[in-house]
């Protein structure tokens, strides 16, 4: 819709510049938006008040120009001038229906494939071996699956890409504490090891408490890096043993992430040398007390002198910066990427742009090729203090799990139903997986976020409950009317008001889905779908459907606005990872 009429004012303004009316070499940045008033129209653009200045013409009147020259489009029933220079674009009600009607036969609601299919490297998830996945990667994980999943129902080639932290100095520690509790229990791997975070917790007591242990682990440190065959087996059993219990916790939330998917740190660790040498070589970096720095004049010290990067370190040893721009590199020579998203943490943010700069300046990547941190803040208790459990550990995502199926198993109590226990216990799990990742999913990312367990589990407002709800009512009004979604007759004819915003807001839905792709922003998908509910919901109240007195042309109308409605819901909610349910 957007770009439609963004195409309609290009056109004009190409036309007024054949004619003169305009200077030749003004190239506007033309923007549409959704109107908040439906007073002045469903869209609207600010175009005349950006071309004014330029082309010294008085914004108003230029507007009406603008007006004057626009060619006739079906999707517009008219236009006004609005304030300073605004213009306001009323669409056609015809046309809505039509849209409506083609997205009920359309198994993409109206979403076309994108013509130029990019090939889009994700980065995200990220956890760290031996070591429990933390809230932050629950963030990571929820937000990049769904950006995913969108660019995959785009077209787009999409490689998911899970940098785990499997490389580093402190696997000397692991391995020497793994082979202590293999002497005393062989089995413990299979048996034991439940809690990760525990493991790694009692490996460093033991690395700081014994010196002879302490020995042994960095030994095993320049052992793993040698390649040592022991060494790098009892390695691969801890990264084997993490995948596991994170693939756990995927499976339990749906993330698409599998094992093949991981692309760690341990992967790039042979690249580094050759990087390193060449950083060199280009200049770029230089010794500075044994350690090889490369020096960003983008990037100033507190003393105002351009910042350095270390690349190695004086022992040999490389660092996460080295790894990405190793990691940068490979995604666009080998994957051949034309975009990288990566989902992390915004306190990683000056890292990224350091490892970044440099890869730009080394010509490993060009500029074709963009590379994109989509940060996000913190994840909060409900006191405003980073999450954490109450005696300051980390909370397992697991026992978050568990206890989102408990709540979310007591606030289905409350409500009446038929349905059997095996029904019911599907519905809690879906539910309470669904408030989880939908709480994260539906805030900004950028900001933090406050982990609040009633807000997330309730039937009312932006929540996952109330989507699910809300699709159970429109499958509810198919039960009731005894006919099925996918064989309507009749056709989309839109007379009330509570219609015509149905409508509108369901041929949104194309121009959502695309910014959530550009933008690496699902919230913008969840706002849209709890509009569309409300939306929904006053039309369903103000337009009978199974009653007495409806024209047969009416109620088949009806039936089909409540189609494209079940439609998009169950799209987009799928878009986000969310699974729909027949009834609740
Ligand atoms: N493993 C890192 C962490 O837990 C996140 C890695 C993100 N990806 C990257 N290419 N640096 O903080």
């Amino acid at each position: 819709m957007k770009e439609h009429i963004q195409a309609l004012l290009e056109q004009t303004v190409s036309t007024l510049k054949q004619q003169g009316k305009l200077p030749a070499e003004l190239e506007p940045r033309i923007q549409v938006d959704r109107t908040k008033d439906k007073a002045h129209g469903d869209l609207a653009t600010n175009l005349a008040l950006l071309l004014a200045k330029p082309a010294g013409q008085n914004p108003r009147a230029l507007a009406q120009l603008l007006v004057d020259n626009l060619p006739a489009s079906e999707l517009v029933a008219k236009t006004e001038l609005a304030g300073p220079g605004f213009i306001n674009f009323f669409l056609d009600s015809a046309w809505l229906a039509r849209q409506v009607d083609t997205m009920v036969a359309d198994e993409r609601a109206n979403v076309p494939a994108a013509e130029q299919p990019q090939t889009v490297v994700v980065d995200y998830s990220a956890p760290n071996v031996a070591k429990e996945m933390h809230v932050g990667h629950l963030r990571s994980t929820i937000i990049g699956d769904a950006v995913v999943r969108t660019l995959e129902f785009l077209g787009h080639k999409v490689i998911r890409a899970n940098h785990i932290g499997d490389w580093g100095t402190q696997f000397g520690m692991l391995i020497a504490y793994l082979e202590k509790l293999e002497q005393e229990n062989p089995d413990v791997l299979s048996s034991g090891l439940s809690d990760l975070e525990q493991f790694y917790r009692e490996s460093k007591q033991q690395y700081d408490a014994d010196p002879d242990f302490a020995e042994r682990a960095r030994n095993y440190v320049v052992k793993l890096q040698g390649g040592d065959a022991y060494c790098l087996n009892m390695w691969q059993k801890l990264v084997d043993v993490t995948l596991q219990h994170n693939q756990q916790v995927y499976d339990r939330l749906g993330v698409s992430l599998t094992p093949d998917n991981v692309m760690g740190e341990s992967m790039y660790n042979p690249m580094l040398a050759d990087i390193v040498a060449d950083l060199q070589q280009q200049g770029l970096a230089v010794e500075d007390e044994g350690a090889l720095v490369v020096y960003l004049d983008e990037y100033k010290n507190k003393d105002g002198d351009p910042m350095g990067v270390i690349v190695r370190k004086k022992d040999g040893g490389f660092l996460y910066t080295t790894t990405d721009i190793a990691c940068a590199k490979y995604r666009y020579q080998q994957l051949g990427a034309d975009r990288v998203l990566y989902f992390i943490d915004s306190r990683q943010h000056q890292h990224l742009m350091q490892a970044w700069t440099i890869v730009r300046k080394a010509g490993y990547v060009p500029d074709s090729m963009s590379l994109e941190h989509h940060a996000f803040g913190m994840m909060l208790g409900k006191d405003g203090r980073p999450f954490k459990t109450r005696s300051g550990g980390t909370i397992k995502l697991v026992d978050l799990l568990d206890e989102a199926e408990e709540r979310a198993a007591a606030l289905l109590e409350q409500k009446q139903t038929d349905l059997s226990a095996e029904e019911k216990a599907q519905v809690v799990n879906r539910v309470a997986m669904a408030a989880v990742k939908y709480a994260d999913l539906s805030k900004s990312r950028t900001t933090d976020y406050i982990f609040d367990w009633d807000n997330m589990l309730s039937f009312e407002g932006n929540t996952a409950p109330y989507l699910q709800y809300a699709y159970t009512r429109v499958q509810s009004i198919f039960r009731k009317a005894g006919v099925s979604a996918d064989a309507l007759a009749g056709k989309v004819v839109i007379e009330a008001p509570a219609e015509e915003a149905l409508a509108q807001k369901l041929v949104q839905f194309n121009d959502t889905v695309k910014s959530v792709a550009d933008k690496g922003m699902p919230h913008l998908l969840c706002l849209y779908l709890y509009e569309l509910s409300g939306a929904f919901m006053s039309f369903y109240e103000a337009c009978p459907i199974n009653k007495d007195g409806v024209s047969a042309e009416a109620r088949a109308s009806r039936l089909r606005l409540c189609a494209a409605t079940a439609k998009v819901l169950q799209q987009g909610l799928s878009l986000l990872g969310i699974d729909t349910l027949e009834r609740m």
